[in-house]
């Protein structure tokens, strides 16, 4: 009996670390897709206008707003990805990209917040904000 407890036990185990695997690379072959043209594989590029993610993304959690600001921009709003796969790209991103800035107690984002970036676009103000965030941050503009 004992044993059998402890292969169900091993299998839902061995299932569970499959799924979180195979659910990163659905994230980063969404990264790719949606975002890498703009952002650069790492998230380092620093085109006119376009923020480095690298090292900077997740201050914006530091904020009130900055969680908000993250699903409303363009970027996020306009990409064709599934509110629950859009939810696990922007913690992946924010976990992976900026785990130095980011708060502690931090929740992954979630469908909800995905669709309320969808009803809440930035559009064209998101430039505007993200000054507004950084300002209240104590930060500089740091877009060319
Ligand atoms: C067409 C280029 C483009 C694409 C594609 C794009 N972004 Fe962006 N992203 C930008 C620009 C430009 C900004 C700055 C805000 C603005 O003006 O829209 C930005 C801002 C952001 C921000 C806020 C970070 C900050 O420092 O202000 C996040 C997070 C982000 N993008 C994530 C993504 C994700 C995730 C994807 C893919 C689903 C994506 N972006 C696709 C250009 C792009």
């Amino acid at each position: 009996m004992i044993r059998i407890a402890l292969i169900v036990l091993w299998v839902i185990i061995l299932s569970t670390s499959i799924s979180s695997a195979q659910q990163v690379d659905r994230v980063k072959a969404l990264w790719k897709l949606n975002c890498q043209g703009c952002h650069g594989a790492e998230g380092k590029v620093t085109a006119i206008g376009t923020p480095v993610l690298y090292g900077g993304v997740a201050r914006f959690l530091n904020t009130a707003g900055g969680r908000e600001y993250l699903v409303s921009v363009p970027g996020v709003v306009n990409a064709p990805i599934k509110d629950e796969d859009k939810a696990n790209l922007l913690t992946w991103i924010v976990r992976n990209l900026d785990p130095g800035h980011l708060p502690d107690d931090f929740k992954p984002f979630t469908a909800e917040d995905v669709v309320w970036g969808r009803e809440n676009p930035l559009h064209t103000r998101a430039a505007q904000r993200r000054v507004e965030l950084l300002n209240a941050l104590g930060l500089e503009n740091d877009l060319h």
